[in-house]
């Protein structure tokens, strides 16, 4: 059983709150009332950013201290709405969201991971045809074998592990696809070949990253 407090209480924030709580994990999920995040993030020892990413930055950074040796995992896509609703902009074209976090929280275990697929495919990957890979991302191979680990947190998905510069990549790829009008859910089942297709967009080697 881990202690783990959701940011969000949103699409994203319910399914995975109600997933874990059913493995047997403590969740609390914090809505947007004020102090309700920093009061869940200091009591957990996984703390899940599952709300916009386009303020993501600025309301995580105010829960230095409250984040100081957790885990953060980061679902989120930094991205800006098309009028359509859909995804227009990257954020931090040339960075990502998580190395944005990784910086402002050095105390903090940042690993990025699920954001590639739909919500209700975070916790059941076995739905779609294809079982998708999930990207599993950050600096720290501790953290990312807590997350990862199958008796762990998200252990029903299949993960492939990288450093976090290579979210960039990942963002860069999934965001090319989307503007080609490619449905998320096809993005989350063609996820194995977007592996080496991010790597080489941050000019990274795709494999040997812990
Ligand atoms: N939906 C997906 O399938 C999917 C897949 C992968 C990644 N993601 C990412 O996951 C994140 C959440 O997506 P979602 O679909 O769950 O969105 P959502 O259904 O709109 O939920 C967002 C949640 O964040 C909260 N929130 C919004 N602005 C906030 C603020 N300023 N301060 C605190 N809380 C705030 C919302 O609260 P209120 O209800 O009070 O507005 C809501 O609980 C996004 O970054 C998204 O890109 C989504």
């Amino acid at each position: 059983m881990t202690t783990i407090a959701v940011l969000g209480n949103g699409r994203v924030g319910g399914n995975l709150a109600t997933a874990l709580t059913r493995a047997g994990h403590e969740v609390t999920v914090a809505d947007r009332t004020p102090g309700a995040a920093a009061d869940a993030a200091r009591r957990a020892r996984i703390v899940i950013n599952a709300t916009p990413g386009n303020g993501s930055l600025d309301r995580l950074a105010v829960l230095r201290e409250e984040l100081r040796g957790k885990i953060l995992v980061d679902v989120s896509n930094a991205t800006t709405d098309g009028p359509d609703g859909l995804p227009a902009d990257l954020i931090y074209p040339g960075s990502s969201l998580a190395e944005q976090l990784q910086e402002a929280l050095p105390e903090t275990h940042v690993v990025k991971t699920l954001n590639t697929m739909l919500f209700p495919v975070m916790t059941a990957p076995a739905t779609l045809t294809q079982t998708p890979t999930a990207f599993l991302s950050g600096e720290d191979p501790q953290a990312k074998h807590t997350v990862h680990d199958p008796g762990g947190v998200f252990g029903q998905n299949p993960f492939q592990r990288g450093h976090l510069q290579l979210v960039q990549g990942v963002g860069v790829v999934r965001h090319r696809l989307l503007e080609f009008g490619d449905h998320e859910t096809t993005v989350s089942t063609i996820l194995p070949w977007m592996w080496p297709c991010a790597a080489r967009v941050c000019a990274l080697p795709a494999s040997g990253s812990g």
